[in-house]
């Protein structure tokens, strides 16, 4: 089966390729036929690979793909997760070949995609493929539930998780959708942030004002919303919000020794990513800010003129969007309701205020030694010749939660993407032999898993 897997793997990239040209944009309608395609696509590559019972299943905005493997009677059922759809690709000026038109270079696949998550989810459907073809069986029970709203708040499959349990009903659950701690680095991720999303609207007057007449006399929203902003984070990097700490976990000693033994150079990951020095949260490491401790940030921000020269005008309205990572145990909801009481309660009555809860989603962390963590940790290390490592991650997969609450059975974050790969951003890549090392990786975990 390795063979298999290693003398087919130019195939597999040039299939990987096709899936990478179709622009399943999630954010916009404008993409909804093409999100169409990128399911049909998965659903098709599920069935060529002797998955039997393929089903793309229509949702209210966009479909998931459903498939399975049920002839091992007796033994466990894993089930494998990801998604097929991807991020918006603007600003597109600054990527350096076209976003769905993948091209390769020094070994990496360039593509919107690559990394998140088309590249991860082609592993575990060329492995499945790769066991099927060359004995014919799989040592255990397998599904396939890919979504395409990953990237906007996973709300079909939440839906279809709460109503159909028992189809997706598991003894593990494997996904790829997350980092490699570094380049060829065998990585378990155990840990994911949660996150409440809101929209601050501040209105001032009716409509735009000359600021040279009105100028003095009112409260200009830019004004009052950067004020509000700079409340809600003291110098050490503590966020005011009464309340926001109340079901923090602390991190246990173990887990910083484990941190520590990584040895992360913190000036390699500020030269990395260009900034003169870090910043965060007093007394805390870099690793412990991004994988244990909550944040607040400011993702964007909006008001009065922007373009070219100056124009002289008091704006009638300003808008931020804020996003806060959580960690175990805080709650979105809750911390979405101490963020709106305490906005409420600083912002004066000069200005009128709105604010939307956009979406949220919970933090996951779960133990190391259960059998199926263990069942990855071996695979990765069988697939890199290397021992595996555990790490967190400072990003989100809400519905990983979600499968843990209702399906009961444990997340393995077997990861093969890097955080240098640009998700989210221009000239997103993945690295081809990770690639192929995450074949690799999924193939030993259905065999160390089924033992
Ligand atoms: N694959 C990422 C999560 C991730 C980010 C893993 C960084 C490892 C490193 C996922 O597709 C993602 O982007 N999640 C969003 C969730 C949000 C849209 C609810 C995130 O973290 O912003
Ligand atoms: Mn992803
Ligand atoms: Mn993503």
């Amino acid at each position: 089966m390795v063979d298999y897997i290693n003398s087919n793997i130019h195939t597999y990239i040039e299939e990987l390729k096709d899936f990478l040209r179709i622009p399943s944009i999630s954010t916009s309608e404008q993409y909804k036929n093409d999100m169409l395609r990128g399911a049909d696509f998965v659903a098709g590559k599920l069935k060529d690979a002797g998955l039997k019972n393929v089903k793309v299943i229509k949702t209210p905005k966009h479909p998931l793909v459903y498939a399975d493997w049920l002839n091992a009677p007796g033994k466990p059922t894993v089930l494998i997760y990801g998604h097929y759809d991807v991020q918006p690709v603007d600003p597109i000026s600054l990527w350096d070949s076209l976003p769905f038109e993948p091209v390769i270079k020094n070994g990496k696949i360039y593509a919107r995609g690559a990394t998140d998550d088309k590249g991860q989810v082609y592993m575990h459907i060329k492995s499945v493929e790769a066991y099927l073809k060359t004995t014919g069986k799989l040592p255990l029970n397998v599904k396939f539930i890919i979504e395409g709203e990953e990237e906007v708040g996973s709300d079909s499959l939440e839906n279809f998780i709460n109503t159909n349990t028992k189809t997706l009903r598991s003894d593990a659950i494997l996904i790829s959708d997350t980092a490699l701690y570094g380049p060829g680095i065998p990585t378990i991720t155990y840990g994911l942030r949660g996150l409440a999303y809101l929209e601050l609207q501040v209105t001032g007057p009716n409509r735009d004002l000359h600021s040279g007449t009105f100028g003095g006399t009112i409260a200009n929203p830019i004004n009052v919303l950067a004020e509000i902003i700079s409340k809600l984070m003291n110098k050490n990097g503590h966020i005011n919000i009464p309340g926001f700490y109340d079901d923090v976990v602390k991190v246990t000693k173990k887990e910083k020794e484990n941190f520590k033994s990584l040895g992360f150079s913190e000036k390699k990951f500020a030269k990395e990513i260009g900034v003169k020095k870090l910043k965060g949260e007093k007394g805390y490491t870099t690793l412990e800010r991004s994988w244990t401790r909550p944040t607040l940030d400011c993702n964007g921000i909006n008001g009065g003129f922007t373009e070219e020269g100056a124009k002289t005008v008091l704006p009638s309205k300003a808008m931020a969007k804020i996003s806060m990572r959580l960690v175990p145990n805080q709650d979105p909801n809750k911390i979405a309701k101490l963020f709106t009481k305490y906005i409420k309660n600083i912002t004066p009555p000069t200005v009128s205020l709105k604010i939307k809860n956009l979406h949220g989603g919970y933090p996951f962390l779960t133990p190391l030694d259960d059998k199926a963590m263990v069942a990855g940790a071996n695979a990765m290390t069988k697939a890199f010749g290397k021992k595996t490592v555990f790490m967190r991650e400072g990003g989100s997969i809400p519905i990983v939660t979600v499968f843990t609450k209702k399906i009961k059975a444990p997340s393995v974050l077997m990861g093969l993407g890097l955080n240098t790969e640009n998700l989210h951003s221009p000239n997103e890549h993945f690295d081809l032999n990770h690639f192929h090392l995450g074949i690799l990786s999924s193939a030993y975990f259905l065999q160390e898993y089924a033992k």
